[in-house]
């Protein structure tokens, strides 16, 4: 109940928390290397715009349903509108985002294991000059050895689940006032050393300097589908901090701050990477392998370059950690709340599924490797999908932006206006905020969502 339900220890609490879950592998591995894809600056100024335009506004949208509910998905998608309006037809949005925490997370985590992984192979010495011509073979004999990458994904999810047992504000809260600071430290000393390198220039020129001419429209809305997936919107995880918020915090100011933290780390992260590789004179546009292959053949090439990769990896750790726990904790405050289970319970039985399920994962890379479960592409560009690549697909493409639609069309038409206005009132949004707010909301981010998936599907 109610009485019982736990909460922030206040505003600031909040805020380092739900900063803790946007800043992510989001920000520091796929930003930087699909703006490296898509040509640098105009793609840029296209993200920055799909954050304040449809981002921001559904991030508010998602923490005051939580706020307002003070429940859980299932429960905050259910309970908000009249019967007339859908009623309890809605829940499915909320069923759709713990599902989705329980595959995204299995995954994720076996990404954050990569990170452990890379670090301690930094620390001790693996990226030699002599290595920096291998790094795809490194990586490639790292992934398909399933014992290492079974212990890896194993150390990642019991730190979630050790955090999560903690409860909101001993654990999650607790974890979030020290990891992100020592992140944001982390990487402003990472993003000052690239700063001094060669490339530096041509790496701000790259990323701010925008040439229209490289944009296309695929590129528009991958940047739209990655500003919900960098916000952590989509999938709850604000709706149950938001939960976990006290009616006299601010849900503007909080998801400001979230928003614009989140894009300076994702833009620090993206000058930090491209200073180094265009130092190297290497290209922007190597893909996926940027962060894994690309970076440590670098840093192994840098004078202390072990350093500067143990740095470069323990900050990715710690901000897949803060983001992994967000999404644990989607799940059990499902069970907790609905199924009146204890946290103890609910995070131990949970935390142990998705580190099963995410074995699936693991072996995609050795014993599954040949295990095709779809193909996506056109033409020539088929690709075969693995376990690991199809849920990283179904839930980047389709899951999270089916949520998000979920989020706009339940706060634009299924909960009344009035209730929006009660809950937001007395917020720094002010009344003709509240109404561009509400406008964006119940317009705008559908049109903008419906467009993503008919991208997916091959349509626009
Ligand atoms: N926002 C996280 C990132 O940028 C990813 C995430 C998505 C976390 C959805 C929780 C929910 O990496
Ligand atoms: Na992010």
């Amino acid at each position: 109940g109610n009485e019982t339900r736990e909460h922030w220890s206040g505003p600031v609490g909040f805020v380092l928390a739900a900063v803790g879950s946007a800043v992510g592998l989001g920000n520091v591995w796929k930003f930087p290397y699909i703006t490296g894809i898509n040509g640098g600056g105009a793609f840029v100024l296209v993200y920055l715009g799909c954050i304040a335009v449809v981002g921001l506004p559904l991030l508010i949208a998602e923490m005051s349903i939580g706020r307002r509910s003070q429940k859980e998905p299932v429960g905050a998608f259910s309970s908000l509108a009249h019967a007339g309006r859908g009623g309890k037809l809605w829940g499915i949005f909320g069923w759709l985002a713990v599902v989705t925490a329980f595959l995204l997370l299995s995954f994720y985590s076996v990404v954050g294991g990569w990170t452990i992984g890379y670090f301690i192979k930094a620390v001790s010495g693996t990226f030699t000059p002599e290595a920096a011509a291998s790094s795809g073979e490194i990586f490639d004999t790292f992934v398909s050895d399933p014992v290492q990458s079974t212990i890896y994904h194993a150390i990642f999810m019991a730190a979630c689940i050790g955090v999560v047992l903690g409860g909101v504000s001993r654990g999650i809260e607790r974890a979030a006032r020290v990891l992100m600071p020592v992140f944001a430290v982390l990487l402003l000393v990472l993003l000052g050393y690239s700063l001094t390198l060669d490339g530096a220039g041509e790496a701000l020129r790259f990323m701010f300097y925008p040439d229209f001419s490289k944009l296309t429209p695929a590129a528009v809305l991958e940047a739209l589908g990655h500003s919900f997936f960098t916000l952590s919107l989509g999938m709850g995880v604000m709706i149950v901090y938001g939960s976990y918020l006290s009616k006299q915090d601010s849900v503007f100011k909080s998801g400001l701050a979230v928003s614009i933290a989140d894009t300076l780390i994702a833009l620090a992260a993206g000058v930090t990477i491209f200073g180094i590789v265009f130092s190297a004179g290497k290209e922007p546009g190597s893909g996926a392998g940027l962060v894994f292959i690309t970076l440590p053949s670098l840093f192994a090439q840098l004078p202390a370059g072990s350093l500067w990769a143990a740095i470069f990896f323990l900050l990715l750790g710690f901000a897949a950690l803060t983001s992994g726990m967000s999404i644990l904790e989607v799940a059990v405050a499902y069970f907790v709340d609905e199924r009146g289970k204890s946290r103890k319970v609910a995070t131990l039985t949970f935390g142990g599924i998705i580190f099963a399920l995410g074995l699936l994962s693991v072996l995609s890379f050795s014993v599954l490797s040949d295990v095709h479960l779809m193909t996506v592409g056109q033409g020539d560009e088929l690709k075969d999908l693995t376990v690991f690549d199809t849920l990283d697909y179904l839930i980047s493409n389709w899951a999270l932006t089916l949520g998000g639609l979920g989020v706009a069309l339940y706060a634009g038409w299924g909960v009344s206006r009035d209730d929006l206005w009660d809950e937001l009132k007395d917020d720094a949004l002010g009344k003709a905020g509240f109404a561009g707010w509400f406008l964006i909301t119940r317009f705008v981010a559908p049109v903008a969502v419906i467009l993503v998936l008919l991208h997916s599907v091959g349509v626009v």
